[in-house]
């Protein structure tokens, strides 16, 4: 009989490309992937723990499935990434879901096969959770689902320490591959037929940091000089070690998207002090105004929170200042949430839900009224697409453009794959309609 597996998915690319490496392992044991979870024999989640809210989903999620496993005795149920390696999570999650069957952490993933056959010859729950030992990774073979689009990391953990952020416990200390793999790793993706590679990592900039390795803007370098046609991208950039070089490789290299994702945090050099981002808000205007001095039509996307410990109007008022002066063509406005184990945790002046909120809202306001102005601009122009996936409710193909815009154009051919001249009619907020010419 046909064995099958669903993964559940949270968080950010990174949480998204490890199930391609969790897919991959149950692969090699014999499993199929399965759209619905009902018919599923393995059921995984991958869980995230950034913000309070993807915690909560997880555990809805997990919640739900104690009807299916009582139907279904011989379902397995395994629960890993962010969430449950903090501290204490494990046990936590074993006492409220006695049903789940396997908890694995970040560090120990290449483990879970084994984990699944012990639970299989075993009545009780298989719970390992192992601490940082710098794993790579590198023996695992990822089941790419995303066509024509994927991803590679290039450095795993994080060293910065943001006071809110949760990542550097959850994710041990950063680490770089090495650059001779990520290259044989990005030929390989080529000439396969991928199209757009997107490099990840918590800070990319510092990619090599304290090894013999070559930098960052050197490594993109090599990657771009790989015959063929296709698209590199990179995320995420830590403004602190955001780079003239840098720029200047962006500039040179035709298959580098002029398209960078800055997360800037807050306008407040008070808040980003607090913050431990190490740069002011003045010196994150300098970093635009060099890229910009390269890359005249770099798209600048960023990062925002609000409501951080202390965040006074005045601060906040900063915040909407920086947005404005920039002209982000997007960004992700988050509220402050606060992480258990982190710095601002432990920190006075907590921020009332109410003000937060009001916060998000003007913010997120000010967002889409600058997204909207540039996708104003769009119309009438033709964008070179890279078409990405068909679009069942709307009945139209979509891609992005190298700046990271959505467009959605009518085709009677598949062309997912392909790279094509879009002409711009509409915009509606943030994505664009056109057809092909
Ligand atoms: N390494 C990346 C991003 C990691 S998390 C970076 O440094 O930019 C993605 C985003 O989640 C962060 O940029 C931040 O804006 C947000 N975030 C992280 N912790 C958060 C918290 N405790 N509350 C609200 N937003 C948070
Ligand atoms: Fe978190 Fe800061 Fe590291 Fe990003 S750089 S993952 S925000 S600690
Ligand atoms: Fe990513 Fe969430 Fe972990 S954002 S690194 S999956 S905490």
């Amino acid at each position: 009989m046909a064995k099958y597996y669903h993964i559940t998915t949270y968080g950010c690319q990174m949480n998204v490309h490890e199930s391609e490496k969790i897919a991959g392992l149950l692969n090699e044991m014999g499993y199929e992937c399965c759209d619905d979870v009902q018919n599923a024999d393995i059921a995984v989640f991958n869980t995230c723990c950034i913000r309070e809210n993807a915690e909560n989903h997880a555990f809805g999620n997990i919640g739900m499935l104690k009807k299916l496993k009582a139907n279904k005795k011989n379902m397995i149920i395994a629960v890993g990434g962010c969430l449950t390696q903090q501290i204490g999570k494990a046990d936590i999650l074993h006492k409220k879901f006695p049903y789940v069957d396997v908890i694995f952490g970040t560090h120990n993933l290449g483990k879970l096969k084994d984990y699944i056959i012990k639970k299989q010859s075993n009545k009780k729950a298989v719970i390992e959770i192992e601490e940082d030992d710098g794993n790579l990774y590198e023996e695992i073979r990822s089941l790419r689902t995303s066509y024509p689009n994927a991803w590679v990391n290039i450095t795993y953990g994080c060293n910065n320490f943001c006071t809110y952020c949760i990542v550097p416990y959850v994710r041990g200390r950063e680490r770089s591959r090495k650059s001779k793999d990520i290259i044989s790793e990005v030929k390989e993706l080529v000439s396969l037929g991928y199209k757009e590679i997107t490099l990840l990592g918590q800070n990319v900039n510092s990619y090599g940091n304290g090894t013999d390795e070559i930098s960052f803007p050197e490594l993109l370098a090599e990657l771009a000089a790989i015959e063929g046609k296709f698209r590199l991208r990179f995320m995420t950039s830590h403004p602190k070690d955001f780079s003239e070089d840098l720029a200047k490789v962006i500039a040179a290299n035709e298959k580098i998207c002029n398209c960078v994702h800055l997360p800037v945090q807050s306008g407040s050099d008070k808040i980003l002090k607090a913050m431990n981002r190490r740069y002011m808000a003045a010196d994150y205007i300098e970093k635009i105004e060099t890229l910009k001095k390269h890359v005249p039509d770099c798209a600048i996307t960023t990062d925002l929170i609000v409501g951080f410990p202390n965040e006074s109007e005045e601060d906040f008022a900063a915040t909407m200042e920086l947005v404005n002066k920039v002209g982000f063509s997007s960004a992700f406005s988050f509220v402050y949430s606060k992480r258990d184990g982190t710095v601002a945790a432990k920190m006075d002046g907590q921020i009332s839900e109410e003000i937060s909120k009001m916060r998000i809202m003007k913010l997120i306001d000010l967002v889409n009224s600058q997204t909207r102005e540039q996708s104003k601009k769009y119309i009438n122009k033709t964008v070179e697409v890279l078409c990405e996936d068909y679009d069942k409710k709307k009945g139209l193909y979509m891609g992005r453009d190298e700046y990271g815009r959505m467009v959605y154009f009518n085709s009677e051919t598949d062309l997912i794959g392909e790279f094509l001249n879009v002409e711009i009619s509409s915009a509606n907020g943030i994505s664009l309609l056109g057809k092909v010419v």
